[in-house]
């Protein structure tokens, strides 16, 4: 498929998805009381982990701008941006509880919920923003979302981030024998773990919100990131050495709850599927750019000693992860793979 066809359906895929998803609603209390008709009033609150200058905060700030606006301000929408209101570790309970209205957590913090949010961890297996998108929009990816209605959690579509790189503070990644003997710090799940024990590393998972100092303190000696995480978190300040490896990829999943899905009347509902179609459109344009604007403010800074790596140093490190790339298309599902390796 053409590339530009192939944008352009995937900005329209979420909001048909969307709509075909919003067919079950049954009237329950939306803030007012289950209004049947009008716009119902109501505070819908945005949680999620990482800084203001990502392209997962500009995608809530547009939805933001959109819901307030078209609903005349009788929806209010909070943004609560650093894990100020919920971490990590209890964001996927709160937003069951309906504590929370929508989620934003990178696919690899709900691999135990199902194992097809391991793609985006899978070696050097999207080449593209775009290629990741093309998937999540797709059968294959809708019907991973789909599977986390057994938690009462509606997925709704993708938010890429984009690429991983590796940092850390003992010495220069060259190729991958050079991870021997270092602790990395994973965003979760068997398989990232999988890819650090066959570089010959140890791996734990850590919040998001403890990373810096568990970085500083040396708790672990390095971390995979993308440009614009490591540069807006700072975590240059704790490491020496960086290496531009995108081995695999942080990618979104915008989570709701079915509880307040369900709640929300027709023309309610309207806005909100609207302002995420917004927010979406927002955060996939900005992604690559705060990436690249990252990186040259890194480079700027110039804390860390940054290593782009040669077309053969990057062959060397698929070879070495071909195993474990074998090993996990059979555990996620080999049509599955091979739908994600066609974009
Ligand atoms: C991380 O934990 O490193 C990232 O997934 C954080 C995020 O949400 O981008």
């Amino acid at each position: 498929m053409k590339k530009a066809k192939k944008i352009f359906l995937s900005m329209l895929t979420p909001v048909l998805a969307l709509s075909l998803a919003a067919c079950s609603g049954t009237k329950e209390t939306g803030g007012t009381g289950g209004a049947e008709s009008g716009i119902q009033e109501m505070t819908i609150k945005i949680s999620h982990v990482v800084a203001e200058n990502t392209p997962k905060q500009q995608g809530a700030l547009k939805m933001k701008e959109y819901i307030e606006s078209e609903s005349d301000g009788k929806i209010k929408v909070q943004i609560y941006p650093n894990s100020q209101l919920f971490g990590d570790k209890d964001e996927y309970q709160n937003l069951i509880a309906n504590n929370v209205q929508f989620i934003l957590p990178d696919m690899a913090k709900l691999v135990g919920s199902d194992p097809g949010f391991n793609i985006p961890s899978m070696p050097f297996l999207f080449e593209s923003d775009e290629a990741a998108n093309a998937f999540w929009d797709g059968e294959k990816g809708q019907e991973i979302f789909k599977r986390l209605e057994k938690d009462g959690v509606r997925g709704i579509t993708n938010w890429p981030n984009g690429p991983k790189h590796i940092t850390n503070n003992i010495k220069e990644i060259k190729g991958p024998d050079d991870l021997d003997g270092m602790k990395i710090r994973t965003q979760g799940g068997k398989l990232q773990e999988e890819i650090y024990k066959t570089l010959g590393a140890g791996s734990t998972s850590i919040p998001f919100g403890e990373l810096y100092t568990a970085l500083q303190q040396g708790t672990v000696d390095g971390q995979e990131n993308t440009f614009s995480n490591i540069e807006s978190k700072k975590f240059d300040e704790t490491q020496k050495y960086m290496t531009i490896t995108g081995h695999n990829r942080v990618e979104y999943a915008l989570l709701t709850n079915t509880k307040f899905w369900d709640s929300m009347n027709d023309e309610t509902r309207e806005i909100v599927e609207k302002g995420i179609e917004e927010g979406t459109k927002v955060a996939r344009q900005s992604a690559a750019d705060l990436n690249n604007k990252s990186l040259e403010k890194l480079k700027e800074r110039g804390e860390m000693k940054i290593t782009e790596l040669s077309e053969e140093d990057i062959a060397a490190f698929k070879q070495k992860l071909a195993p474990v790339y074998k090993a996990w298309t059979e555990e996620i599902g080999a049509d599955i793979i091979k739908d994600a390796e066609s974009k």
